[in-house]
């Protein structure tokens, strides 16, 4: 069965066909991504309105190019998958009345994806053995840092989460007050392994927040404001910008990785997932393995490819896939955004 993913929650216009057999196997046969960060470079984040606009351009040929790469036609198709939310609403909007129309003349049904889910699924696709279960589940990205359990394919219980910033948002944030631009997760992370440390640098630590708390849950809105206090204190920091990402990534990797081998010890997890755009940070892929085969040896660890990280519809379509299978397919005249929809 080949199923079309469409992706359109943020400022990225995506479409991919996927292609499963009824043995489990997945391939993807097609990701296309047009991406806006370009555009909202020069505003130093995304702007709603743009955004929407650029999707309105972007989304029928995109679409078009995904068939056409994976080389089938509309009547080959199966279900389609869209995102119905959470992200911006007038993003959503373009993605799901797009959805909504090729679902009613290509008489299609329609699957809905939250888009969290989405992420959590993009370790489904490659994912050569059976996920043993039950897994435990972060999600990192621009708007969402979750903990959660997967019991079993699909059913899922939130652990822990933000209670402000999530840790892509920090990372956007640093790298502004930092002057680096846009997005900052891989500007801080370059600059972050471009420190050497010397004898001579002075000290820079920067806090952990709720690190110790008996949660499971995160704050990263502190941190970003350590950050601020360091830098209007030094005078000098221009010259220590490599050191101030270094320590400012390693604030975050430390708070992600304890919070999440405390849930997987609490939750016998057999699998540790990461996933989400900040998932294709290399520190906290290599550390969150490292600390997995060091804690929990019998633990199996789970991180997508990196094109499956950031904002996707392979990973949309691979959710779908999972959701058509349990028949949890919609029509054009019930389906509507959500923004603020939750995980359940
Ligand atoms: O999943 P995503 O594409 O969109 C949302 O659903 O939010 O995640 C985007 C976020 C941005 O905040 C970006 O700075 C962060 O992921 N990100 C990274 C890296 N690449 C993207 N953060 C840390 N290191 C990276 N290499
Ligand atoms: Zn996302």
């Amino acid at each position: 069965m080949y199923i079309l993913g469409i992706e359109t929650s943020c400022d990225e216009t995506a479409a991919s066909v996927i292609k499963a057999d009824a043995k489990g196997s997945l391939r993807v046969l097609s990701n296309i991504i047009a991406s806006q960060i370009e555009i909202h470079r020069q505003y130093g984040g995304v702007v709603p309105e743009v955004a929407a606009r650029e999707h309105v351009l972007n989304i029928l040929p995109v679409i078009h190019s995904a068939l056409k790469e994976a080389k089938i036609s509309a009547k080959d198709l199966t279900a389609i998958g869209i995102t119905k939310g959470p992200g911006l609403i007038t993003s959503l909007i373009t993605g799901l009345e797009t959805a909504r129309a090729l679902s009613y003349a290509w008489q299609k049904p329609l699957v809905e994806v939250n888009h969290i889910a989405g992420h959590i699924y993009a370790n489904f696709i490659q994912s050569e053995n059976p996920i043993k279960f039950p897994a435990v589940i972060l999600t990192v990205s621009g708007g969402h840092t979750i903990l959660l359990r997967m019991s079993q394919t699909g059913k899922i219980k939130i652990l822990g989460e933000t209670l402000d910033d999530a840790a892509g948002e920090a990372y956007d944030k640093a790298a502004r007050m930092l002057g680096l631009g846009y997005p900052g997760g891989p500007i801080v992370s370059k600059r972050a392994k471009l420190y050497k440390q010397r004898k001579s640098d002075p000290q820079i630590s920067l806090p952990r927040p709720m690190i110790s708390s008996p949660d499971l849950n995160f704050s990263f809105s502190g941190l970003k404001t350590a950050l601020l206090y360091k830098l209007q204190q030094d005078k000098d920091w221009k010259k220590r910008i490599n050191q101030y990402c270094y320590e400012f990534q390693q604030a975050i990797i430390d708070t992600l990785i304890a919070k999440t081998i405390k849930a997987a010890k609490n939750n016998q997890a057999k699998t540790v997932m990461l996933t989400g755009g900040v998932s294709a940070n290399t520190e906290l892929r290599e550390q969150m393995l490292k600390a997995v085969n060091d804690k929990l040896p019998q633990t199996a660890f789970l991180v997508p490819n990196r094109e499956y990280t950031t904002d996707n519809a392979a990973m949309i379509a691979t959710a779908a896939l999972y959701l058509y299978r349990r028949q949890k397919t919609t029509t054009f005249k019930k389906l509507k955004v959500n923004a603020s929809l939750q995980l359940q």
